[in-house]
């Protein structure tokens, strides 16, 4: 039996809702085929965006939206994507298979596509290859109510009120595939940059976002935090789980257990990122409170056999949900300092909520995560606490076998959601819910599976969340069983 204990005295604050964000980059098939379709490809839309994949993501309530890149960012000049689309400039996407792209998704689709989702655009910037200008302008264009040159353009383009997109983000990666910069130098631009990104309106102040560091690079965090941390609200850093090399990242569907537990335990590693980078954040930052975003995480394994290596099209299985329910749990234990996290990438790239073929769909194991952990958004974390014991095939990787957090919502209602990484033995959880009162009712849900298993466009519902059956009320909480490889969420109501 593990002993769970859930405090609601204790608590490190309202978990933002924007750790459940999304990103969307212009690559492979995520935003063309993925989300946008030709008028004559025959797939239901609503202006481009197809109506399946938007309804199915509507169910997720993503809160903020990223795009359009990662490395594509520093690459795209804005002005290339609005007017006529008959007119758009056609450019090569460089970074991802050499592909043509035709400029026919742009601001104003984007916002659109946000607009549908009903969730906040985050937009990245290009410091790479762009300008102060070129960035000042976009932000005018897409914020000045007024008259200005950039907002009559916009009119001209069809829209007449702004947007006021609140997040812009200073670059992507400049230590790598945005600039190969280095910190100081980045960090200087980064101040120069976040000088003419202007608010337009006292109403809609912005939120800037500078580009972080890789995984653990903490010189990179200090170094910008020293330099450019009193001109920004956010710093960010990227983490994939990649659980070999990046030569050997391994397939995503046929993988044998001891990279199911490298995948894990690489996984957990981001407990030891988000501490780390906070503390320098906290010992850098001055009055003005500077917060950490996550904007690209998720499991990077070898492309499906068959497809574009640059298009980063992957599988998804119960590995890529305990991944995710793992990370969502950090983020949440750690909503003090984290403010929004970004998983990579939203379709049919890497670890995607919704894979598509043609005018099919599927939502993934991690789709499923995301869905049973919505109501964590906006919520009071609580301090949690779980018995452990060590699981893995070898020393190397081994992983505890439970990981929770928990959360409780303005109705009272406390969501507890709980992982099982052990493949092969269940658990028996014994939950103590302190300081809370009287008890209600105790719901449950139950994503389960072998660690491979999968949903295929044959097979759509093979891995899809159930009623967790047998939670049995005790003086203090509950128990429940846990099968092997799953994830639970609880629903506490008070009395
Ligand atoms: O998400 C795929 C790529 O990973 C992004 O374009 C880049 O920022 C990162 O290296």
């Amino acid at each position: 039996m593990s002993k769970a204990i859930i405090n609601a005295n204790r608590s490190k604050g309202i978990i933002n809702k924007n750790i459940y964000g999304q990103f969307s980059e212009h690559l492979g098939r995520c935003i063309y085929n993925g989300i946008y379709v030709d008028e004559n490809a025959g797939i239901p839309h609503e202006n481009g965006m197809r109506t399946d994949v938007v309804r199915a993501l509507k169910d997720l309530r993503i809160p903020v939206l990223r795009w359009p890149g990662g490395c594509f960012a520093d690459t795209y000049h804005w002005q290339d994507g609005i007017g006529p689309r008959e007119g758009r400039k056609k450019i090569v996407n460089t970074f991802w298979g050499g592909v043509t792209e035709d400029n026919s998704f742009g601001t104003h689709e984007f916002l659109e596509l946000c607009r549908q989702l009903g969730c906040e655009p985050y937009i990245s910037g290009n410091v790479g290859s762009g300008t102060v200008q070129e960035f000042s302008d976009w932000v005018e264009y897409c914020n000045m109510g007024g008259q200005s040159p950039m907002a009559d353009l916009r009119r001209a383009n069809g829209r007449e009120e702004p947007w006021h997109v609140k997040y812009w983000g200073i670059g992507n990666e400049t230590w790598g595939c945005g600039g190969n910069m280095r910190p100081a130098f980045y960090a200087d631009l980064c101040r120069q940059y976040a000088t003419y990104l202007r608010a337009y309106d006292g109403a809609h102040p912005l939120c800037r976002i500078a580009s972080g560091a890789n995984a653990d690079d903490y010189l990179w965090t200090k170094e910008l935090m020293e330099i450019a941390g009193g001109f920004v609200d956010a710093v960010s850093f990227h983490y994939y789980t990649v659980p070999d090399s990046w030569e050997h990242k391994g397939s995503a569907l046929n993988f044998s257990r001891e990279a199911y537990f490298a995948a894990l335990r690489r996984a957990l590693r981001m407990d030891e990122l988000v501490e780390n980078h906070s503390r320098i954040i906290r010992q850098y930052q001055g009055e003005r409170k500077v917060g950490l975003v996550v904007d690209e995480w998720g499991t990077w394994f070898d492309v499906e056999p068959g497809t574009n290596p640059g298009f980063l099209y992957q599988q998804n299985t119960m590995r890529d949900a305990l991944v995710a329910a793992v990370s969502l749990n950090i983020f949440n234990n750690h909503c003090d300092t984290v403010v929004m996290a970004n998983i990579a990438q939203l379709v049919n790239v890497l670890q995607a909520m919704i894979l598509t073929e043609g005018g099919k769909m599927l939502l993934t194991p991690t789709y499923h995560v995301f869905e049973m952990y919505k109501n964590h958004q906006d919520a009071r974390q609580l301090e949690s606490y779980v018995e452990t014991s060590l699981t893995g095939v070898t020393g190397e990787n081994r992983v505890p076998n439970l990981h929770i957090s928990a959360s409780q919502s303005s109705d009272g209602t406390v969501l507890i959601t709980a992982a099982n990484l052990d493949d092969e033995q269940g658990a028996a959880l014994d939950c103590a819910l302190a300081g809370l009162g009287r008890i209600g009712s105790i719901t449950g849900r139950l994503l389960s599976g072998p660690a491979g298993a999968h949903n295929t466009f044959d097979k759509p519902e093979a891995v899809r969340p159930a009623a967790l059956e047998h939670i049995q009320t005790t003086a203090d909480g509950f128990k429940a069983a846990l099968p092997p490889c799953c994830v639970a969420a609880f629903e506490v109501r008070p009395a």
